[in-house]
Parts: C-alpha cells; structure tokens; sequence
C-alpha cells in the first residue's frame, strides 16, 4: 500500500499546471460502456403489486418522519408498469449498457427462495429482453439497499445467515437471466449503506449502533464509492494524513480486502491505536481469518467505483469513539468556492474525480474500472439544467485524463440518474435525473432535460472530438 504515492500526487498538485482547468480533447476505448443507471425502490413503485414481499425501504418510508415530506416509493416512478417507456428514453440517449437493480422482495417476497415470485420476474425477463431487442446490455445490480423486510426481521445483514440467502437469490438470478447479462454488480455502496443505515439510522432499517467495522462477506463486484480526500491545508503534514485515512476509511474498507488482501496497515493501526486509547482492551475492527484474507482476495472482474465529490481533510483529535470520524481521526470541510448542487454533502469539484481514479490504479493493481454512478442533483425543476451539463462535461473531460495522461484502465462510465426519482431519506426533492419526471401529472410523464443533448453527445463521440 503506498500511501506516500498518494500524498505525492496531492502535494504536488497532481499535474501539470493548467492540465485541472484546461480542457482534453480525445477518445475513450473504442468498447467503452456509455451507461446511465436507476435502482429499484427509486423508481418502481407497485410496492405491493402481483405479490411483491415488502422491503426495508416500504416500512421506513412508511414510518412517519423518516423521509421527508413523508414522501414514498409506492409510486416512485411507476417503472414497473412502464418498461418500455424507460428503454425509449435509454434509445434516446444512446447509451450501450443500463445498469438498474433488482427488487430482492419483489422476486423473493419473504427474502427465501421457499416462494419464488414468477410475476416479479416476468418485469425483469420483460426489462431484460426489451433492452436487449433495443441493443442495450444490461448491467444488474443484485442488492441497492432495498432488503427483504423478512430477512430484516431476523436480523439482516447481521445474521450470518444472510450469506446464503444472498447467494440462494443471486443463483437465482443468474439462472434466470444469466444466460442473457452478462454484466452484474453485487452490492451497491457497502459503506454508504452500513454508516447510514446501520450506524447513525437516517436510512433504512434505521439502526443505530456503535460505527459497524462489518467485513464484506461474499460477493465479489460490489459497487464501491468514494468521495475524494485532499488536505485542507496543502502545507501541513497532518492535513494530507488525514486526507489518506480519509479515503482508506471509505474505499479501502471494501477494496483492500478484495484488491489487495485484509484491510490496510493504516486501517488496522489507527483503529487499533483509538481503541486502546478509548480504553478497550483491544481494536474494535475485526480479525480476518487467513483463509478468509485468501478467499476474498481477487474476487473480483471489475473495480465497480461511484464517485460524486470531494472534501477537505484535517486531523481530528480523539474524541468520542462511538462516531465513525473519530475512529478514523479525520473531520471534513469544503471550499466554499465550490459550486453547490441540490444536495448539501455534493459541491461540483471536478478536479477530484481524475485524482481518486488515479489512486485506484496505483493502490489496488490497475484494475479494469467502471464508474457505475457519477452525477448532480437540483431541488428546482429546470429543463435546461445548466449545472448538470456543467458538471457530466467537466467529470468525463476530467476522467478522459485519467485514462488518456495516466493510464487508468476506464472500461465504463454511468450517470445517475436516467430520470428524477426518490433519492432516499430526503425524498423527490433531489433531483439527479437526466429526464424530469412530472409528479403532478398522473401519468409521471417524463421530458428529457438540455443535459440530455449534452450525454448522449459526449458518447455519440466517445469523448471529446477537437
Ligand atoms: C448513491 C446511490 O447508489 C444512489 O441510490 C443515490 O441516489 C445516488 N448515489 C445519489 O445520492
């Protein structure tokens, strides 16, 4: 692990001088997936229809003050009953591969594969085989956070026994519809929906626990985020400190145990270090068995990276060892130079995104990548969505970088979202969609915004033609 490599690239400001403004001009591979993507429980809606079980997500958005302005996705985009609809709309943008998830209760209403729900999965042979029949690949994701409520019940992803019910559903779906998908993403975001879910409780299930130091169990293509660290101070040694525990406590928690093997030294030594001085009698992070450090090392076809944004790191003395930026002795600020978006924890920082590619190439082997989310919300409704426009040309031009001037190996690039849809605790006020949707239209018909033209030409070129 070279976490000098990283403070390098940081201290010297990564690159030439010029190169983070100034536009590249050029190709991506000639292969190169154009995606744009959706999950379940944020546009299906029929939360109950034709026998689908309940979900996380259907209790906690039914708890009264949990999403706001109780918003819900019983309707969510109505997906379900619109599926030609929505390959239209990927025609319209052109794109080569959709990636959109799998409702696990919808197929499995109480999680088993005791019951097996065929009209469930009759919307998803029909999804599958009307994309293919319009020359898009799909790209599935098998969990995007909306667990069976009955396997919540007995626990969740804190009964072992998740395991084998995880992979009873996923042999499923691959016999199914493996035959015909060939690209598949196991778990969206595992930090994103542990902290949140499980550690401070504004997400479903709503638990709160001490900060969760679970190991990814099995599956082997998760969909891991990250939001770049750099240090506030660009003069200060414990700035850029901070920065590197900043990103090894986010996307080294799951990649390094996959890429590399068992999470990292620094990992390890800071946790260990807070806890005896928090004083428990040992580090709070748990122990890989060598045979499992073995077994999950190299499972995986793919780095599977969403990234949205950037923040500036400082240490954070010791303090109360139960919150998770303690553990990792980093606090966070932005610049307020930094242009806002519709969503507090997102300011458009595009210098950010060619940095953290070049991180993953240098610290976990070059993977193959694809970025399987990047994108900007807006909370006013606006066709002509400038800020969006902004931000997908300056994060492509800025990841066309990282693989033409520092060999990062880019396979794929996903925006969310195909259209505004719930976007979790905060409800249809976010809105990340490249197509608006009218909620006050019973219809929920959808109109492409101006950002549309923008995508749909960034790939119809492959980059950025001069
Ligand atoms: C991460 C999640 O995977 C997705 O569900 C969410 O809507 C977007 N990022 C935007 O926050």
């Amino acid at each position: 692990y070279s976490a000098r490599y990283y403070i390098d690239i940081v201290k010297q400001n990564g690159f030439p001088a010029g190169e983070d403004e100034l536009p590249l001009y050029g190709h991506f591979r000639d292969d190169m997936m154009w995606s744009t993507a959706t999950a379940s429980y944020q546009i299906e809606g029929a939360w109950r229809a034709d026998g689908k079980g309940l979900s996380i997500w259907d209790t906690f958005a039914h708890t009264p003050l949990r999403v706001s302005n109780d918003d819900t996705g019983d309707v969510a985009c109505d997906s379900y009953h619109k599926p030609d609809e929505d390959v239209r709309m990927l025609q319209n943008l052109g794109v080569g591969f959709y990636r959109f998830s799998i409702s696990w209760s919808r197929v499995l209403p109480d999680g088993t594969t005791a019951h097996v729900n065929e009209p469930g999965l009759r919307y998803y042979e029909y999804l599958v085989d009307a994309l293919l029949q319009a020359g898009i690949k799909p790209l599935i994701t098998l969990f995007h956070w909306d667990l069976p409520q009955a396997l919540q019940d007995v626990g969740g992803w804190e009964n072992d026994t998740i395991v084998e019910r995880f992979t009873q559903y996923a042999d499923l779906m691959f016999s199914r519809l493996g035959h015909k998908v060939k690209h598949w993403i196991t778990i969206n975001e595992p930090y994103i929906f542990t902290n949140i879910g499980h550690g401070y409780g504004a997400a479903a299930p709503g638990t709160c626990t001490t900060p969760p130091t679970g190991r990814l169990r099995k599956g082997s293509s998760p969909s891991r985020s990250t939001r770049t660290g750099l240090p506030r101070n660009p003069h200060k040694q414990e700035d850029y400190d901070a920065a590197n525990r900043y990103v090894e406590f986010q996307l080294g928690w799951f990649a390094h145990p996959i890429f590399v093997g068992d999470y990292s030294e620094l990992m390890k030594t800071t946790i260990r270090n807070r806890s005896l001085a928090g004083g428990l009698p040992k580090s709070r992070l748990p122990e890989f068995t060598p045979e499992q450090i073995q077994r999950i090392n190299g499972t995986h076809d793919f780095f599977g990276f969403n990234h949205y944004t950037t923040k500036l790191a400082f240490p954070l003395s010791y303090g109360n060892l139960q919150h998770y930026d303690a553990d990792r002795g980093t606090g966070t600020v932005v610049d307020r130079a930094w242009l806002d978006s519709g969503s507090g924890w997102l300011k458009v920082t595009p210098f950010g995104f060619r940095r953290i590619l070049k991180f993953i190439k240098e610290n976990y082997g070059n993977p193959p990548i694809i970025v399987t989310e990047n994108g900007v919300s807006q909370r006013q409704m606006d066709l002509n969505d400038t800020l969006r426009q902004h931000y997908y040309t300056e994060y492509i031009n800025q990841a066309l970088k990282a693989y033409l001037l520092d060999g990062v190996d880019i396979r794929g690039y996903t925006a969310w979202s195909l259209m505004d849809n719930l976007e979790w605790a905060t409800g249809f006020a976010e809105q990340f969609g490249l197509y608006f949707v009218n909620r006050s239209d019973p219809k929920l018909t959808r109109t492409p915004k101006v950002s549309v033209q923008t995508f749909s030409t960034i790939i119809r070129c492959n980059g950025f033609p001069d």
